[in-house]
């Protein structure tokens, strides 16, 4: 996805180990639409070379605030005003202690000096070894240079090049990427809790078989991450799935409709928007047996017999919380068929405010969808898309609604 076309980004590489991964980082940036500057300190230069960022970025590295290239020999001026965020990954510890002192001896860091502090923002992602993070003059200078208005994206955990384990690592490229894209977001949802259900559950018969369904999670993973780039607190709770947990997103793992019904009405209590996107089992064995069911050899097969599980969407729709219109709760409807007449009536029979319809069979285990919202008003198509971009979509309308609306 282009999630960052039109974006101009200046890449700061400082002093690190991790310069190897920037490489990689450039590249993540170049196929996410954005043109990519990049800029190196003479340390930064030890590690990878200006040839390898070159050909990555398509463009001639600066490394020195001398470079007669530009006419008037002010790159630091030119190349941080075309920039809509200058990213310093990996940012050593002595960068950090620079930026805090204002210090402006060489390109990179003259060029953080004299950017236009309400225009260009300015991201950081450390990386040291893990003494040289935890200790108090990096913590302290972390601290300040986060209050001057840069923006620290963490850093990783693990193991260290020094062959120690540790915090300090920086972030892999790909999370890198995620959070720079999330921060060009709108934050439409600031201040919000979201809390959304994904993925399918798993009803079990004995210690072995149980009962699924083909849901995939990758729209309710899709929405727990817009969500969390719109600048919500995201609490996901998910049912089987193998996928990674979006940058930020708080997640609970559940198996059975019962476990997922407890955690989401747990969590409930404290959020203002609930999305539930699971494809939770209407029913569950009505009997668990504690050890595999056996073939006994009579050629019987067994009789299952079901019981109704429990609807959370409609548990929390009723709950005193969003009956006090304190909680925003939205239905996802999966649908074989007649689309708009069944997510009208479900929305109705849920009484919740949105209602979210889609073809199930066209959508399980998609990267994209396509859906059709369905509120008091009326109803409105979202054209198909991918996952990612209708779940931003998706909490545009949300934000939309959230200062009035009915069931
Ligand atoms: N849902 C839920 N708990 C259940 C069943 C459904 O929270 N036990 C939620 C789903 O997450 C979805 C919405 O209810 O947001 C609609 O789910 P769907 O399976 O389409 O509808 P059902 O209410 O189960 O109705 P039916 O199966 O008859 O279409």
């Amino acid at each position: 996805m282009q999630d960052l076309a039109g974006k101009h980004l200046v890449l700061g590489l400082t002093g690190g180990i991790a310069c190897y991964k920037s490489a990689e980082l450039c590249r993540l940036f170049v196929k996410a639409g954005a043109t990519v500057q990049v800029v190196m300190t003479e340390a930064a230069e030890q590690f990878i070379t200006p040839v390898t960022m070159q050909a990555l970025s398509g463009r001639t590295v600066y490394t020195s605030q001398w470079d007669t290239r530009e006419p008037n020999n002010m790159p630091h001026i030119n190349l941080s005003r075309e920039a809509d965020a200058i990213v310093l990954a990996p940012c050593s510890a002595d960068f950090i202690a620079r930026l805090v002192q204002g210090r402006s001896d060489d390109l990179l860091s003259l060029m953080c000096l004299a950017r236009p502090m309400d225009r260009i923002p300015l991201l950081i992602a450390p990386a040291m070894n893990r003494e040289m993070w935890a200790h108090p003059a990096t913590q302290r200078n972390l601290m300040q240079v986060s209050a001057d208005g840069a923006t620290v994206l963490g850093v990783g955990s693990g193991w260290q090049a020094c062959g120690e384990t540790g915090d300090g690592r920086m972030l892999e490229p790909a999370q890198l990427l995620e959070d720079i894209t999330a921060f060009f977001q709108p934050k439409l949802l600031a201040g919000q809790k979201v809390l959304v259900t994904a993925g399918p559950t798993f009803e079990a018969l004995d210690p072995i078989r149980g009962i699924t369904n083909h849901s995939s999670g990758k729209m309710g993973f899709a929405i727990a991450r817009a969500a969390r780039e719109a600048g919500a607190e995201v609490t996901l709770v998910a049912g089987p799935v193998h996928l990674p947990t979006p940058r930020g997103v708080t997640r609970v793992d559940v198996l059975s409709a019962q476990d997922m019904f407890e955690a989401t009405t747990r969590a409930a209590q404290g959020a203002s928007i609930f999305v539930a996107t699971a494809a939770v089992a209407d029913w569950r064995p009505a009997t668990h047996s504690d050890q595999k069911i056996k073939k006994d050899g009579s050629g019987k097969t067994p009789v299952l017999d079901f019981v109704e599980n429990a609807d959370i969407l409609l548990t929390v729709a009723k709950s005193e919380r969003a009956q006090a219109k304190k909680l925003f709760c939205v239905g996802f409807a999966a649908e074989s068929e007649n689309l708009v007449e069944h997510a009208k009536a479900k929305r109705e029979r849920k009484g919740i405010p949105l209602l979210v319809g889609n073809i199930g069979p066209l959508t399980f285990g998609q990267d994209d969808n396509a859906l059709l919202l369905v509120d008091a008003q009326g109803v409105r198509e979202l054209p198909r898309a991918s996952k990612l971009t209708l779940a931003r979509e998706l909490m545009t309308e949300i934000a939309a609604r959230l200062p009035d609306w009915s069931v």
